[in-house]
């Protein structure tokens, strides 16, 4: 008999390779979601969509069990692979008894970017200092700058993809700050984001390189994929880029350290039965924590593991929904550039050209157009593309990426 697996939320178009291993797999897929875009429509039966506010816990579940006892369904297995659905399936999970992350552990991960730093100071994990503002309140945000000094980072207490994340610098202008901290949260209508509430953490700034320790945990045993080292767009803002795996120049000593950093982590927050993303900056006195979340990484990072060593990171955490007792194996090594473009300059898109002819280059494994002629292009914020590459070294990465570059033409005007 074919086992019925709810997953909650689809997590938009370049998700859609989870849709497929759950396909692979002979599941018996059912989706609770917001919206049914097009590209779902010939993956899962209408019948078999439950249409809710997924972001809603007590209206999920509800909506869940309803359609189970009309249609006499019963789950056997559930899960999310999107951030803002982490917290909503651990409860669904928690509820109907499924195997899942527990919705404490949920709580105390990325979802809450307070509550975990705090759960790590009470488990003696290095932690930056940090306050908290509330409403935009400009008086609150002079103090907790003068309290934490600068440079430091404000960011919202939930949040995701950088969104009103911002270092500030000695010489700061208050009000340039509060108006861009607004005009990425306040003013968003995002459904993801009706969650947020106007809390922001105001934390020291951590130097360093920015790279993840990612990978799966099962009946409290940690299994370590592997490590992404993340290129940061310009400051004062926090885009991430292009991403390697692995992270390069990096110690043996180093590697060691950030593996530790993030099991001591999942331990202090009791992650289990869950994927994990854990993100750090490698300081001078060693790693500390920007952020953990309780699923797999995201964005070209579960494809990007899978062409770097062969490790479906996708697939082994569905096994662990299921069940089914996991094995981490690398079957290769290469090496993993991702990027997305950004051109550095504001205007008008009127060319655009060679994007297309990457279908040729057989060791790019992804891309896609982004922008389209006509966009307005602003400086920071708007990439024009993004391509995915592999190969054998570095070197040859990188020499790859440049030659990708100089063939594709645009212009803003
Ligand atoms: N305290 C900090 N010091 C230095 N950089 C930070 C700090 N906090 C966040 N950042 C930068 O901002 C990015 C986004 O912050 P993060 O906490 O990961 O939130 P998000 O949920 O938006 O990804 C991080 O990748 C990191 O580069
Ligand atoms: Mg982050």
């Amino acid at each position: 008999m074919k086992k019925n697996f709810l997953l909650i939320e689809h997590g938009g178009l370049r998700k859609k390779f989870t849709l497929e291993k759950l396909q692979e797999k002979g599941l018996n897929i059912f989706l609770a979601t917001t919206d049914l875009p097009l590209w779902l429509k010939g993956l899962i039966p209408k019948i078999n969509v439950i249409k809710t506010d997924t972001y809603h816990s007590t209206k999920l579940l509800s909506d869940v069990i309803t359609f189970s006892e009309a249609r006499n369904i019963k789950f056997d297995a559930l899960g999310t692979f999107y951030e803002h659905t982490v917290t909503q399936a651990a409860d669904l999970a928690s509820a109907l008894k499924l195997i899942g992350l527990n919705p404490g552990a949920a709580r105390r991960s990325s979802s809450n970017k307070l509550l975990m730093r705090r759960t790590c100071r009470d488990n003696s994990i290095p932690t930056p200092k940090l306050t908290v503002i509330s409403n935009y309140d400009k008086k609150q945000l002079l103090q907790a700058v003068k309290k934490i000094g600068t440079p430091c980072v404000i960011k919202p207490i939930f949040g995701a993809e950088s969104y009103g994340t911002i270092k500030i610098e000695d010489g700061f202008n208050i009000d340039d700050i509060l108006d861009e901290i607004k005009l990425t949260t306040a003013q968003d209508q995002k459904e993801t984001f009706k969650n947020f509430t106007g809390n922001f953490l105001v934390e020291e700034y951590l130097p360093g390189k920015v790279v993840s320790v990612d990978g799966i945990v099962q009946n409290l045993k940690i299994f370590i994929a592997g490590m992404v080292e993340f290129i940061m767009g310009p400051e004062p803002r926090f885009a991430q880029e292009a991403n390697f795996i692995p992270p390069t120049g990096l110690s043996g000593k180093e590697i060691n350290d950030c593996i530790l950093m993030a099991k001591r982590i999942i331990k202090a927050l009791e992650f289990d039965n869950c994927g994990f993303h854990c993100e750090l900056r490698l300081t001078p006195n060693g790693p500390v924590l920007l952020e953990i979340a309780a699923r797999l990484p995201g964005g070209p990072l579960q494809p990007g593991y899978l062409n770097a060593y062969g490790i479906d990171l996708t697939s082994l955490l569905i096994d662990v929904w299921l069940g089914k007792k996991i094995k981490v194996d690398r079957s290769k090594k290469l090496y993993i550039m991702q990027k997305a473009f950004f051109p550095r300059k504001s205007g008008k898109l009127t060319q655009l050209r060679g994007i297309n002819s990457l279908k040729k280059d057989p060791g790019v494994w992804e891309f896609a157009k982004i922008a389209k002629i006509g966009d307005e292009i602003k400086e920071h914020g708007t990439p024009l593309y993004y391509y995915a590459i592999k190969d054998l070294s570095k070197r040859s990465l990188l020499e790859k990426s440049k030659k990708i570059e100089e063939n594709i033409q645009f212009l803003i005007e």
